[in-house]
């Protein structure tokens, strides 16, 4: 069953689904320098299906994000051991970047990892990486520490975080409307 979340023209954005795993592994293969194995893109797919998104125009896959789940101490509380969702990998392809689809997967993961009861979300991402540090912190995410050395070739990373609980967190997600299709397989 495929569940469509929301439209932005052409671009549908949907749950993933296990034949969507090799196109999610290509796009990473192209943007990213950190790469996984099938076996783990599946077992988040398992883990966390509410919030490992894709972005499709014309039956094409253009982004995605994945998430997992952890508990541990919360990035806003002293001491608050929490439930929070954290976001593995995101990225758009090239062609269509700085068209909105980032942020509105990101807000996306943002209302599964809701459903799921988490209080916070976090990710970690290159300090050079400008463009997505600015994506994160316009969707309302704060920079909450510096990981020295954090990736294989020596960069650091930010820790930045977003607190569902927080008294300043009002979504910037426009719906939580999804709508269920049945597929055609
Ligand atoms: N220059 C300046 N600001 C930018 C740029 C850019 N090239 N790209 C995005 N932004 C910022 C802007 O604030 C922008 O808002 P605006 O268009 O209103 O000015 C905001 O981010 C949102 O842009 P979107 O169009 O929603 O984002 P996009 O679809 O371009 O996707 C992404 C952003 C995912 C970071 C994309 O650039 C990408 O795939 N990059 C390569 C992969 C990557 O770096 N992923 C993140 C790694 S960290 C991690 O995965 C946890
Ligand atoms: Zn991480």
């Amino acid at each position: 069953m495929q569940v469509i979340l929301k439209q932005i023209g052409d671009c549908i954005l949907r749950r993933c689904e296990l034949s969507d795993i090799i196109p999610v592994m290509e796009i990473n293969l192209r943007t990213l320098p950190e790469h996984y194995s099938d076996y783990f893109y599946e077992s988040l797919l398992e883990e966390l299906p509410e919030a490992f998104i894709v972005a499709e125009i014309s039956g094409k896959i253009i982004g995605y994000i994945m998430c997992k789940m952890e508990h541990g101490f919360s990035n806003f509380k002293k001491l608050g051991f929490v439930k929070k969702g954290h976001v593995v990998s995101i990225a758009v392809i090239d062609e269509h970047r700085r068209k909105g689809f980032g942020s509105v997967l990101v807000n996306e993961a943002l209302n599964g990892v809701k459903i799921r009861q988490c209080s916070e979300l976090y990710l970690e991402v290159r300090c050079s990486n400008t463009d997505a540090v600015r994506l994160y912190e316009k969707l309302g995410f704060s920079i909450i520490q510096r990981l020295k050395a954090y990736y294989r070739d020596g960069e650091d990373a930010y820790v930045m975080a977003i607190d569902f609980t927080s008294g300043n967190y009002t979504s910037k997600s426009a719906t939580n409307d999804s709508i269920n299709l049945d597929s055609n397989k």
